[in-house]
C-alpha cells in the first residue's frame, strides 16, 4: 500500500492541484468501483459524488459497458480514422446524430401533412448531420472553433478575410477546456489570465448569475435565486448590446459559444428558464453560428423535468404528447428548443469509461470543406485516437442504457430525490444558494446567507468542506466556494440522502457560523 502512495508522490503531477499541498497529505488511492461507490487500497468505501469529474453516468463496473468493451477487445482495440473507417464509430455517429436531432422529430410530428415539406426543408438547414470525433472536451471545442473560423472565413470572401479575422463571443465565467483555443474562449481569470500572451482575443458577455446579479433587486431568500429574482432580463439585454456593438465595428461575431442551462466551472451557475432561448435567438439574428458546449450537460445530466414541463406533458406520458414514444431530451439545448450549429460532447459520452469526444455539425458547414484534393479545402485537423473503437462501443452501450425505460424512470426518480434532499440544506446559515439543474447541483457556501458574503479563496471553505465529506465517505471537488453534487445516475435513494447529509454535516462542523 505504501508503495502505491510513494509511486504517486514520486512520479505523478496531478491536474488542477497545488502539488505542495498534495505532497503534504496521504492521497486516496482508488482501487476499484461498483455502481456509485469506489473503494480505495485500504478498503475504505466512498460515494462518487461528482461522477469522477462529471464523466460517469451509469456507475462503475457496469455489466453492459464492460461486456461491450470486452467483446470489442476480442476484435480490435484501435485503428486509425485517418484513411480508414470502423464499424463502432460509424454506428455511434449515426446514433448521436439521431439523438441530437430529436427536437426536429418532435417538430415534424406537430406539422400537418400540408405543411410537412416546408417544415422539412426549413429543418434540413439546421439538422446536425456530421460527427467529428476527438478525445476530450477541450478537443471537441477546438474542432468546433477551427471549423467555425474557417467556415466564416470562406463565407465572407477574400476582401473581408484581409480586413479582420472572425471573432467569437463567449460567456463571462465560461470554461471550455485547457488547450489553447479552448482557453481563449474561456473567461475565468484565475485559470486563463496568466496565459493571455498565448491567446487570441475573444469577446466576453455577461452571463446570468441570479444569486449574485447586480441587476437582481430581490433580497436574499431561502430558495434558489432563479425563483425569486426581480429583474428586467438585463443579462439578455447585454447580449444584444455586445452583438450590436461588434456589428458597428464592422466585423460581426462569427459564433456565440455557451454552456447551455448550467455553467459548470464558473461555479455551477444555472441560467433562468428562457435565457438560453433569448440569448441564442439574438445571436442568430446577428448571423452568428451557435457553438453549444455540452461537455458537462450532455447525456441526460439536465434531467427530464424541464422537458416534460416544456412540452406540457407529464413525464409519465409515454407519448410525450406527440404520439412518439417518450425518449427524453439528452441534451440541454433541447429543453429550450435551441438548435446549435455545433454540439460539443465528451465526458459522459462513453459513460465515463474512456476518453472520447464528438463535435456534431450541420451539412452546410461540412459542405464548405468539400473540394478537389488540390484545392486544399480539407479540414486539416485530427488526433491519433480519433474514432477509437473501444470508446465507440462504450458510448454505444451507454446510449442504449440511457434510452432504456428503466434508466429513464430511475433518472426521473433521482431528480426528485435530489431535489427533496437538497431542501434540507436551506436551514444552514452558511449555505447561500442551492442550484439544481436535473441531476446535478451546486451549493454555494457563504459567511451568512442574509448578506451573501463570500469566503475569500484563501480561506479554502469549499476545499475544507469537501475534505470533511471525504471523512464521511463522500468524494467530490469544490469550485471555489461551491460544492458540486453530480452523482452517477445509478445512485440509490439512501445514498443520495447520505451524500446530501454528509455535505450538511460537513458544513456544520467546518464552517459553524
Ligand atoms: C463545459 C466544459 N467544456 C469543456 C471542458 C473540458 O473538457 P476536458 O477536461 O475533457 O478537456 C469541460 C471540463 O470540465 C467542461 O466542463
Amino acid at each position: 500500500m505504501r508503495r502505491l502512495v510513494q509511486l504517486d508522490r514520486q512520479f505523478v503531477w496531478h491536474p488542477f492541484t497545488q502539488m505542495r499541498e498534495w505532497l503534504r497529505n496521504r492521497p486516496i488511492v482508488i482501487a476499484e468501483g461498483q455502481d456509485a461507490v469506489m473503494r480505495d487500497i485500504d478498503g475504505r468505501k466512498y460515494l462518487d459524488a461528482n461522477a469522477s469529474i462529471w464523466t460517469n453516468l451509469h456507475g462503475h463496473n457496469h455489466p453492459k459497458i464492460n461486456a461491450a468493451i470486452r467483446r470489442q477487445l476480442g476484435k480490435i482495440a484501435h485503428s486509425s480514422a485517418l484513411g480508414l473507417a470502423n464499424e463502432p464509430a460509424s454506428s455511434l455517429a449515426g446514433k448521436l446524430v439521431q439523438a441530437a436531432n430529436r427536437i426536429y422529430d418532435l417538430r415534424l410530428a406537430t406539422c400537418d401533412s400540408a405543411g410537412k415539406p416546408a417544415c422539412e426543408s426549413q429543418i434540413a438547414n439546421h439538422k446536425l448531420a456530421k460527427v467529428f470525433f476527438s478525445d476530450d472536451g477541450s478537443t471537441a471545442l477546438e474542432a468546433a472553433l477551427k471549423l467555425a473560423y474557417e467556415f466564416t472565413r470562406r463565407a465572407r470572401g477574400k476582401s473581408a478575410r484581409r480586413a479582420a479575422p472572425a471573432k467569437f463571443l463567449s460567456l463571462a465565467g465560461g470554461y471550455h477546456g485547457d488547450t489553447v483555443g479552448a482557453v481563449a474562449l474561456g473567461h475565468i481569470d484565475l485559470f486563463h489570465q496568466r496565459y493571455s500572451g498565448l491567446l487570441f482575443k475573444t469577446g466576453e458577455v455577461m452571463a446570468p448569475y441570479c444569486y449574485r446579479c447586480p441587476f437582481n433587486r430581490a433580497k436574499p431568500e431561502r430558495a434558489d435565486a432563479r425563483e425569486y429574482r426581480r429583474c428586467h432580463w438585463e443579462c439578455v439585454g447585454k447580449v444584444e448590446q455586445r452583438f450590436s456593438a461588434q456589428k458597428r465595428r464592422g466585423n460581426p461575431y462569427a459564433a456565440f459559444v455557451f454552456e447551455p442551462l448550467m455553467q459548470g466551472a464558473a461555479g455551477m451557475i444555472p441560467q433562468p428558464p428562457g435565457w438560453l432561448r433569448q440569448a441564442t435567438d439574438i445571436a442568430r439574428a446577428h448571423g452568428a453560428l451557435l457553438i453549444a458546449d455540452e461537455v458537462m450537460t450532455g447525456f441526460g445530466r439536465t434531467g427530464l423535468a424541464a422537458a416534460a414541463r416544456d412540452r406540457r406533458t407529464s413525464p409519465d406520458d409515454s407519448s410525450g404528447g406527440h404520439g412518439l414514444p417518450l425518449q427524453p431530451n439528452l441534451f440541454a439545448c433541447q429543453h429550450e428548443g435551441v438548435r446549435p450549429d455545433f454540439l460539443c460532447l465528451a465526458k459522459g459520452l462513453t459513460g465515463g469509461y474512456l476518453p472520447m469526444a464528438a463535435t456534431l455539425t450541420t451539412q452546410k458547414i461540412f459542405d464548405a470543406f468539400l473540394g478537389e484534393y488540390e484545392e486544399f479545402k480539407t479540414f486539416f485537423h485530427g488526433h491519433s485516437y480519433t474514432a477509437n473503437q473501444l470508446g465507440a462501443v462504450a458510448a454505444l452501450a451507454s446510449l442504449e442504457i440511457l434510452q432504456d425505460p428503466e434508466s429513464i424512470r430511475s433518472r426521473q426518480a433521482l431528480e426528485k430525490t435530489l431535489h427533496d434532499e437538497l431542501q434540507t440544506l436551506w436551514g444552514l446559515p452558511n449555505i447561500g444558494d442551492v442550484r439544481q439543474v436535473g441531476l446535478m447541483a451546486g451549493i454555494e457556501l457563504v459567511k451568512d446567507w442574509r448578506t451573501r458574503e463570500p469566503y475569500a479563496l484563501r480561506e479554502r471553505a469549499g476545499i475544507r468542506v469537501c475534505e470533511a465529506m471525504a471523512k464521511y465517505g463522500v468524494l467530490t471537488r469544490p469550485i471555489g466556494n461551491v460544492v458540486v453534487l453530480m452523482p452517477p445516475y445509478c445512485i440509490t435513494r439512501a445514498q443520495t440522502r447520505r451524500m446530501v447529509a454528509a455535505l450538511g454535516d460537513s458544513v456544520k462542523t467546518v464552517l459553524r457560523a
